[in-house]
């Protein structure tokens, strides 16, 4: 049989796949911008055919109607990332969240989680009837290779992504055609505390190194300040408009990569169109699963990788609290611990954590202790650099004493004082 005919045998409407979702049923669903609204949409409006259907998803870019008040009988979210849709359900009590190092999330799908249903979203087909997964391979891809029944939004404004990022039709059991454009991430913000950052960040980074950037205002703001740097590689876990920038000027090339070179290695991508445009059948952007790509074990192999992430509260150790303010989940630990500890075995690897020193001048993120109830992302074994806007505190082969001086140096000023006092009750100065 042809994978045209194949094709054509499983093409149904929305309304008809989302039916073979059954009560009780474990669904997984495409991740970030990479989810199938289309689908989403239809199992929402098909509601009350279901009990108790387990939805999994990470960073959650859409509505999440699924978590909203008087969907209880029907969905419980477990959130393995909580974010703006999806915070409020997690903390009062209406979904879960699940702590897990993005890396492992596939493994989890063979081991912890079995999938019934993935509902995700793919590009057109190709003339060998391949379909790419286009701005999610991550965990989508792999939840799909586990799922009992797969369902797919075939979708034209899904960009063609190349790397190991395909499934074939015959691999998918109810193919849906709807056609909408991605989400787009909004600008991020910078002010002049992330341009400070972004500065003392770039200071660290040198020409030929590889990079690994989150999303948002610090990581857009640093590469602001690499436009005058050479040869610099990308091996992350995602990546937006502003590395586009840096690829067009040249900057990034990935020549020098010591692993994967010439190649944009990515498990996933959230920007603008100008984003998906760019990546569509583009050989120099390598996508693969987050099992890969975020793997330590494949993250050290990247020689001179520098690693910037942010957070929520750093104590005086130099332990980091980056997904909860106390009991509050705020996010999760997504890959910053898995690049962390690539980059700490790495050739000339470097890590950095990278916030304000404040909020708004009126809470320290610098603090003797961090709040009951929160959650360490990264250890105080494994922290190496943490800037604010105050500048650089270099703590990896540091004591405990050096470390507190040296982020009371980077402390928000109106702080200082109420630092140095635990600082000298803690190590017995007067
Ligand atoms: N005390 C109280 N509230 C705090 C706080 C603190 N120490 N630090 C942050 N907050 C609040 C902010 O005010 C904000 O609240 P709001 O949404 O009501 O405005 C909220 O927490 C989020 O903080 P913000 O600084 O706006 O977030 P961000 O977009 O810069 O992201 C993290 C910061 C830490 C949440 C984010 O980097 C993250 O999730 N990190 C973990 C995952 C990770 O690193 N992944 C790898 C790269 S993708």
């Amino acid at each position: 049989m042809s994978w045209k005919s194949i094709y054509n045998d499983r093409l149904v409407s929305g309304e008809t796949a989302v039916k073979h979702i059954k009560s009780g049923d474990r669904v997984v669903i495409g991740h970030a911008v990479g989810e199938p609204s289309h689908l989403i949409r239809n199992m929402i409006e098909n509601k009350d055919d279901y009990k108790d259907v387990e939805i999994i998803h990470m960073v959650a870019m859409g509505d999440s109607e699924y978590v909203k008040p008087g969907m209880e009988d029907h969905f419980r979210h477990n959130a393995l990332f909580v974010g703006g849709s999806t915070r409020n359900a997690v903390n009062a009590g209406r979904a879960d969240f699940t702590p897990i190092f993005f890396y492992e999330i596939p493994s989890l799908f063979k081991k912890n989680l079995s999938v019934d249903v993935a509902l995700v979203q793919v590009s057109i087909p190709d003339k060998h009837g391949y379909c790419s997964y286009g701005v999610s391979i991550d965990y989508t891809k792999p939840a799909c290779e586990s799922a009992k029944i797969v369902i797919a939004q075939v979708n034209e404004y899904m960009p063609r992504t190349l790397g190991d990022s395909f499934i074939h039709v015959s691999d998918m059991d109810y193919i849906v055609e709807y056609n909408e454009p991605l989400i787009e991430l909004p600008p991020a913000k910078i002010g002049d505390i992330e341009k400070k950052i972004g500065e003392h960040c770039a200071s660290l980074i040198e020409d030929g190194d590889t990079l690994q950037l989150g999303i948002g205002a610090i990581p857009d703001a640093v590469l602001q300040f690499l436009t005058h740097k050479k040869n610099l590689g990308i091996h992350s876990e995602m990546f937006s408009d502003g590395v586009v920038d840096l690829i067009e000027r040249g900057v990034i090339n990935n020549r020098n990569k010591s692993f994967m070179q010439d190649k944009s290695v990515v498990t996933f991508l959230m920007g603008s169109q100008k984003l998906y445009d760019f990546v569509d059948n583009n050989p120099s952007v390598e996508m693969r699963s987050v099992d890969f790509v975020n793997n330590p074990n494949i993250v050290m192999k990247n020689d001179n990788i520098v690693c910037i992430n942010s957070c929520i509260q750093v104590d005086l150790m130099g332990q980091v609290v980056s997904d909860s303010i106390g009991l509050k989940q705020i996010s999760g630990v997504g890959g910053q611990v898995d690049f962390i500890r690539g980059a700490s075995m790495a050739k000339n690897g470097r890590s950095i954590i990278a916030m304000p020193s404040s909020i708004k001048g009126k809470i320290s993120k610098i603090v003797p202790f961090i709040d009951e109830g929160a959650s360490v992302t990264t250890s105080r074994n494994d922290v190496d650099y943490v800037v604010t806007e105050y500048g650089i505190a270099d703590l990896k082969g540091r004591t405990l004493r050096e470390r507190a001086e040296a982020l009371i140096r980077i402390a928000h000023p109106k702080f200082r004082e109420e630092l140095t006092k635990e600082y000298k009750r803690r190590f017995n100065i007067n």
